[in-house]
């Protein structure tokens, strides 16, 4: 037996798609070649394995040795076919058997002394090991993460030894598979919405957006409690389904700083600074990793002081904000991220902040108001459902013995059941709704239809916030468990594009 061919994966974007290892031992003088578009760490991939296999006891075959990763046109990059040509070698130069290589899928970077070091993405890779019915053999230190995905066989190995070892006999194999995870519910540990006084219009803003998942910009003077507000939204999310949680994590899977196990399961809740750079915010780099809005995906992006992003970031968000999805393209490589997200910011209507205030007088000119609001672009504001202006609220709300606000837990609960209502009609919620699913679960009575156009008219509004406007009338109805869409929650819906455009207009 001179060929053995073992299974195991790289990452595309998000996904784990299969790549054959194949190993060929042929005479000749000694010589290890990887081919197969391997990047540089993958070509290094050689001394490991060499070190590894000498280092775990067996014998480097003295042979002229090729090593084809298929397919070919695939980049591959980083440690993670170690493992894989490494028990390849061992099958093909007899040391180990090569039946029991079939069925399994290997993932895992070598260190020289032959322990297993972990890798990136072990997430997807379990999701797309399981769909293929294969087993797989992942780094010790990424099994809990592999075995988060119900149904996947995952065996977990410290070093190359430690494997070959369990792999001769199916007793001994089955002593290193991992238990399914179990992770306990997660605590809300966010700041609860009771401490917030008065601001019951924009609590309310914050319930609606809260219900249909719909994009939510806070306006208003400094230190009226846009940001607390924002800061709140985390703790009135409903839960994520199994596989919203599955997609999240897999981002995370693959990102810089790898899948926190403690955030399983929470919908997240990104809060970039303005400051951040590009790369960070919407992804990028040489080997694209995902940024802020894809790590996003399935829950709330806030960006808070919306003008100071920089223009390029805003306007890249306008794609996934869309259709939820964000292409990556750098030399040579293209990756797809999922960033299906819910955007959330805040900003001052003005530079010096108190434009349209009740008490503080506005410095600014009104060209400079124009300016400093442009740095937001049109289409992007048109993406935003929900615009609600903040303002400041009396000092008999903020005495410190004043009646506390309703508590998150309690909006919580109305919540979820406003969004149970969506799954069930369409299994999403209304903020994802197509325009043919608009027509068929949003249907108006003529009289409604009237006040659109009229709206349509008066703020100039387009084809898409009358989609988006209906979406947020959907879910309104939703929150009073009527069926019919009625005319005041369209009206509430309207209110939501009206504000900014007649209260912050310079
Ligand atoms: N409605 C409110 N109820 C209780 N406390 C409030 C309220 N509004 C503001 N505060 C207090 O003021 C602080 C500042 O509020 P916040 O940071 O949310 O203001 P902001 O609107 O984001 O201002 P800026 O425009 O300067 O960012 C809060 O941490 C809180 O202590
Ligand atoms: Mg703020
Ligand atoms: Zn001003």
């Amino acid at each position: 037996m001179n060929l053995s061919v073992v299974n195991s994966r790289a990452l595309v974007g998000v996904k784990a798609v299969p790549v054959a290892v194949e190993i060929h031992l042929a005479g000749g003088l000694p010589a290890l070649s990887i081919v197969g578009m391997p990047e540089t760490a993958v070509r290094e991939s050689k001394d490991r394995v060499r070190s590894a296999i000498l280092n775990s006891g067996f014998e480097f075959p003295s042979r002229r040795i090729t090593v084809n990763l298929a397919p070919a046109d695939l980049p591959k990059s980083g440690g993670r076919f170690d493992l894989p040509i490494a028990v390849g070698l061992l099958a093909a130069s007899g040391q180990i058997d090569p039946l029991q290589l079939e069925g399994k899928e290997f993932v895992g970077e070598l260190a020289l002394s032959g322990e297993v070091r972990p890798v990136d993405g072990t997430l997807p890779t379990a999701m797309a090991a399981r769909q293929a019915d294969c087993s797989l053999v992942v780094p010790a230190q990424n099994a809990l993460e592999a075995s988060l995905v119900e149904g996947c066989e995952v065996y977990g190995c410290d070093s190359l030894l430690h494997l070959c070892n369990h792999l001769a006999f199916p007793e001994e194999l089955a002593r290193i598979r991992s238990k399914p995870a179990i992770v306990s519910e997660i605590e809300n540990d966010c700041a609860d919405l009771a401490d917030v006084r008065g601001q019951h219009q924009a609590r309310r803003a914050l319930e609606v957006a809260a219900s249909g998942g719909h994009n939510l910009l806070l306006v208003g003077p400094p230190g009226t409690g846009k940001s607390m507000l924002a800061s709140r939204l985390p703790g009135i999310l409903p839960p994520m389904t199994l596989q919203e949680s599955l997609e999240t994590a897999s981002v995370a899977s693959i990102s810089r700083g790898g899948l926190d196990i403690t955030e399983w399961r929470r919908r997240p809740y990104r809060a970039p600074h303005h400051t951040s750079s590009g790369v960070a915010l919407v992804g990028g780099g040489s080997q694209p990793k995902p940024g802020e809005i894809s790590l996003a995906h399935n829950g709330v992006l806030f960006l808070d002081e919306l003008p100071e992003f920089p223009r390029s970031v805003l306007d890249v968000m306008r794609e996934p904000v869309e259709n939820g999805e964000i292409t990556i393209s750098r030399a040579g490589h293209q990756a797809d991220f999922p960033a299906r997200i819910q955007l959330v910011a805040a900003m001052n209507p003005c530079p010096c902040g108190y434009y349209g205030d009740q008490r503080e007088p506005c410095r600014c000119g009104p060209e400079m108001i124009t300016r400093y609001q442009s740095r937001v672009s049109g289409p992007l504001l048109d993406r935003v459902d929900i615009q609600i202006s903040v303002q400041r609220i009396e000092y008999a709300l903020l005495r410190t013995d004043a009646k506390k606000g309703e508590s998150s837990k309690q909006v919580r609960e109305r919540v979820i059941e406003a969004y149970q209502r969506q799954l069930q009609r369409t299994g999403k919620s209304n903020a994802q709704l197509s325009s043919e699913e608009i027509e068929r679960h949003c249907v108006l009575e003529e009289e409604q239809h009237q006040c659109l156009e009229s709206a349509l008219n008066k703020f100039n509004l387009s084809a898409r916030a009358i989609h988006r406007t209906l979406k947020v009338a959907r879910t309104i109805a939703d929150m009073e468990c009527s069926e019919r869409i009625a005319a005041h929650h369209l009206r509430e819906a309207l209110s939501y594009r009206a504000t900014l455009r007649e209260q912050y207009r310079p």
